[in-house]
């Protein structure tokens, strides 16, 4: 079939006060010369059914999805994928022969973004220890589990929460108290913060990581600022380190590639361009 049309995809939510998808997609529409366009679709809650219609019958080619749809939003669609069922939200729409489908990439971001900075690092067998159990824990732990971790340590300060995260996988995910943080921090190769503790404005995430073995890798997916205060403490103490904005990124691969036909590359170039918006609009 020959297109003619400009292929167009979105970020749909509501109230958005900003978002730097239409950056990043915008980057990548450019790099490899597409007739597309990616734009922000602000909409309340009673257009939902009539602009997921629309990707169905392919006027669009779909749409990432942000707050506050990520998890209602399920239940407009004919399909959502396991990743979208662990993790309880969706962050990508697609239609593929008229089936409605929706995924979630944050997963997959934390994962590709482990492998292009740590090619080497075993996830078969490795213990984890993720700090806090909101929505960007779950998707890590689901997507770490999957590809072999043998034990998944989470500390949170609403014990209840990471007990439900375990309940993905109760023999490998193992909830603590959040008093019990330091606990693990020797008897694991990655461990990764997802509690907001560490953003510009809140107060600095205190963990101890000189008990960390010399091969741990410390992982942050706070990137306001891009450098916390937990990578900047790591690095020296000469610990491997991955930052929060790779994950951003990584995390909208799959949603260019499944609208628009190409594989995008997360590029210097791009990571430069965002590292710039982040100075600029915090
Ligand atoms: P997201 O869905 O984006 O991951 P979230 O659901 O707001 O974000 O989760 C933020 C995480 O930071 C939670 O684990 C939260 O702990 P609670 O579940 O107890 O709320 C954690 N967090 C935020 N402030 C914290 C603090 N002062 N001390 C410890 N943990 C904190």
């Amino acid at each position: 079939m020959t297109r003619n049309m400009t292929l167009r995809a979105c970020v749909l939510g509501q109230g958005i006060t900003y978002s730097r998808s239409p950056l990043i997609h915008g980057y990548w529409i450019k790099k490899y010369g597409l007739d597309a366009e990616y734009n922000i679709c602000d909409l309340p809650e009673d257009r939902l059914p009539g602009f997921l219609t629309s990707i169905r019958q392919g006027k669009l080619a779909g749409c990432n999805v942000t707050i506050p749809y990520k998890q209602i939003v399920a239940q407009y669609l004919d399909a959502i994928d396991d990743a979208a069922s662990a993790t309880g939200s969706v962050n990508t729409i697609y239609s593929s022969n008229g089936v409605l489908r929706g995924t979630s990439t944050d997963g997959a971001g934390y994962l590709g973004h482990l492998r292009e900075v740590h090619p080497t690092f075993q996830l078969k067998h490795a213990r984890v220890l993720i700090l806090g159990a909101g929505g960007a824990a779950r998707s890590i732990t689901d997507v770490l589990v999957k590809n072999g971790c043998l034990k998944v340590y989470i500390p949170n300060r609403t014990v209840t929460k990471a007990h439900e995260i375990a309940g993905l996988n109760p023999s490998i995910i193992k909830p603590l108290s959040w008093s019990n943080l330091s606990s693990k921090a020797g008897a694991v190769d990655l461990v990764v913060n997802t509690t907001s503790l560490g953003m510009v404005g809140r107060q600095p995430l205190v963990f101890p990581l000189e008990h960390t073995t010399p091969d741990c890798i410390i992982s942050d997916i706070v990137y306001a600022p891009l450098e916390t205060r937990l990578l900047a403490q790591a690095r020296s103490l000469g610990r491997p380190v991955l930052d929060g904005l790779g994950m951003l990124l990584h995390q909208a691969v799959p949603g260019f590639q499944l609208w628009f036909g190409v594989a995008p590359q997360v590029t210097d170039e791009l990571r430069t361009l965002i590292e710039q918006d982040l100075l600029s609009n915090g």
